[in-house]
């Protein structure tokens, strides 16, 4: 099997970032990462990608007068690392629709909230704010409008009655860890494709049947499973 070769790109801790580096250094992971960027000098995550022999890069933003020659450079050392996949990280600045057509389907994003609910920031805050029972995140290819484009990959958690900000972003992305690696795994070997604007899956792909409830049903026998 070849594997793709992949980029990472963040902005900061580099969580995520260690959960793919940590599954793709099982040999039968069907992509390589062979670059983490960062566009802030300081960014925890390269620390940790060097400390596990990735090459880093860091394309300041600061150094830039406007977004296009950011993006320029960006996407020119991405370019240079010969990568087909791009998966960003926790990367905090919003890329033009120029730079997001020239890598078209081969640009990931994680996201921590269910999309279409909850694009932007603070989406933790704003949905316990609206009450809603599920919380999650959700890994999309990457279209020019923020946090859109086609669903490879979502998991769902409950949001518990005594949560707040930081106990439920603590769950998602104890989720988000799990998800991503699953989700660069269906795209670089094929077994997630777009179809129109959809992805679809091949047939090796199983999927949980019983619903989530939140909250649980206090009689055992419902607990989180129905029908
Ligand atoms: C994650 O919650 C990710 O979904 C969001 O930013 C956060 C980055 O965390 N886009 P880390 O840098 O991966 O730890």
């Amino acid at each position: 099997m070849s594997r793709r070769r992949a980029a990472i790109v963040i902005s900061g801790r580099g969580s995520n970032m260690s959960s793919l580096l940590s599954a793709a250094a099982a040999a039968e992971f069907p992509a390589r990462f062979v670059v983490v960027i960062s566009n802030r000098p300081d960014a925890a995550g390269l620390r940790h990608a060097a400390a596990v022999g990735v090459a880093t890069e860091v394309v300041n933003h600061n150094r830039f007068s406007d977004r296009a020659g950011f993006e320029a450079e960006l996407d020119a050392r991405l370019r240079a690392h010969d990568v087909e996949l791009v998966c960003l990280a926790g990367f905090m600045r919003l890329l033009t629709a120029p730079f997001v057509e020239s890598w078209r389907d081969r640009l990931l994003n994680i996201h921590p909230s269910l999309l279409p609910a909850f694009p932007g920031l603070d989406t933790h805050a704003r949905a316990l704010a609206a009450g809603v029972r599920f919380a999650g995140c959700t890994v999309h290819l990457v279209r020019p409008e923020m946090d859109s484009g086609p669903i490879v990959a979502q998991a769902v958690v409950p949001i518990l009655p005594r949560d707040d900000e930081a106990s439920l972003a603590a769950r998602v992305l104890l989720a988000e860890h799990r998800l991503y690696p699953f989700a660069v795994r269906l795209i670089a070997d094929g077994s997630a494709t777009l179809v129109g604007d959809r992805i679809v899956y091949g047939a090796g792909q199983s999927f949980p049947e019983p619903a989530l409830l939140s909250p649980t049903p206090a009689s055992p026998s419902l607990a989180y499973r129905c029908g």
